[in-house]
């Protein structure tokens, strides 16, 4: 089937975002609604329907709808990412790391978890590994460092697992950078090392999902960039509010640069490091 030709109506576009955002926090306005069309046609394809409606019924009615729903987050979500993604904010985030360690005193902290929360292909939590690594690489210290990444989808998480890139990607990552934590694979793509690989793990994880938070513990810093700009304000309200639940009391919460939670939540103090702002849990 020719499925550039397919037209979504009205209606069902209202049936599949109105899904989409229960499932996801995802908000697709009406200008979005070609944006939708085009990402949900190869499906369609795939699956040999006839038409949008279809497809919304097999996501509401078929055996295979949980299946179905994970290919339906695999198609929808925007998942553009890079290493050394916003740098000023990754020297902030550095400092940060610096502060919480020395701000522990004698009673060193033995154990710091970050969280990228909404991790895509894995460039965020490698990036923030190989910072510690640059920055914090004394094992005197005795601090073991813990990087959790977190997505939803699934396509993404594998992707990430398996640790390889490519092109613009590593676009901000220098040639000792590559050189110290990459192996150049026959296919001329970079393998991250295991040694960053091991102070990571990955997990799928639905950001609004209160209860599928809570299953990863408590964490010294989350990253949670560029995805609360896909949420309508309900769903980044719910989002941070399961951020904030799980940051131990000080902790830190960076979300992307043309994020805030400016009439969002007031849970957190935001506090200025430099230009960038962050959020700190008190
Ligand atoms: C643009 S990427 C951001 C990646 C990375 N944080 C960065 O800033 O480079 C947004 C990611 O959010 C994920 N996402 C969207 N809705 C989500 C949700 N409800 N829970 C968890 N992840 C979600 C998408 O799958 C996508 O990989």
């Amino acid at each position: 089937m020719e499925y550039s030709n397919l037209n979504l109506s009205d209606d069902v576009f209202k049936k599949l975002k109105d899904m989409i955002y229960e499932i996801s926090g995802i908000f697709f306005s009406d200008q979005k609604k070609y944006l939708l069309e085009t990402r949900l046609s190869k499906r369609i394809s795939v699956l040999n329907l006839s038409n949008f409606e279809d497809y919304y019924n097999y996501l509401k009615y078929s055996p295979l709808k949980n299946t179905e729903i994970k290919e339906l987050l695999n198609s929808i979500t925007t998942n553009e990412t890079s290493f050394f993604r916003d740098m000023p904010q990754l020297e902030v985030f550095v400092d940060v790391l610096k502060q919480i360690i020395q701000s522990s005193g004698n009673n060193a902290i033995k154990n710091i978890r970050i969280w990228s929360a909404a991790c895509s292909t894995g460039e965020e939590p490698y990036t923030v590994g190989i910072l510690i690594k640059e920055n914090f690489s004394s094992p005197a210290s005795g601090i073991k460092f813990e990087i959790v990444g977190t997505d939803i989808s699934e396509k993404v998480l594998e992707s990430a697992k398996k640790g390889i890139y490519n092109g613009y990607t590593l676009r901000n990552a220098s040639q000792a950078i590559l050189g110290k934590y990459f192996v150049k694979t026959d296919d001329d793509e970079y393998k991250i090392k295991d040694e960053i690989k091991n102070m990571t793990t990955f997990g799928n994880v639905n950001l609004i999902d209160g209860n599928e938070v809570k299953k990863y513990g408590s964490f010294d810093i989350v990253l949670c960039r560029n995805v609360i700009i896909y949420f309508d304000a309900e769903s980044k309200k719910k989002t941070i509010e399961n951020i904030y639940e799980s940051l131990k009391p000080g902790g830190y919460l960076f979300l992307g640069h043309s994020e805030s939670l400016h009439s969002i939540s007031s849970l957190f103090k935001l506090v200025g490091l430099g230009k960038t702002p962050l959020y700190k849990k008190e």
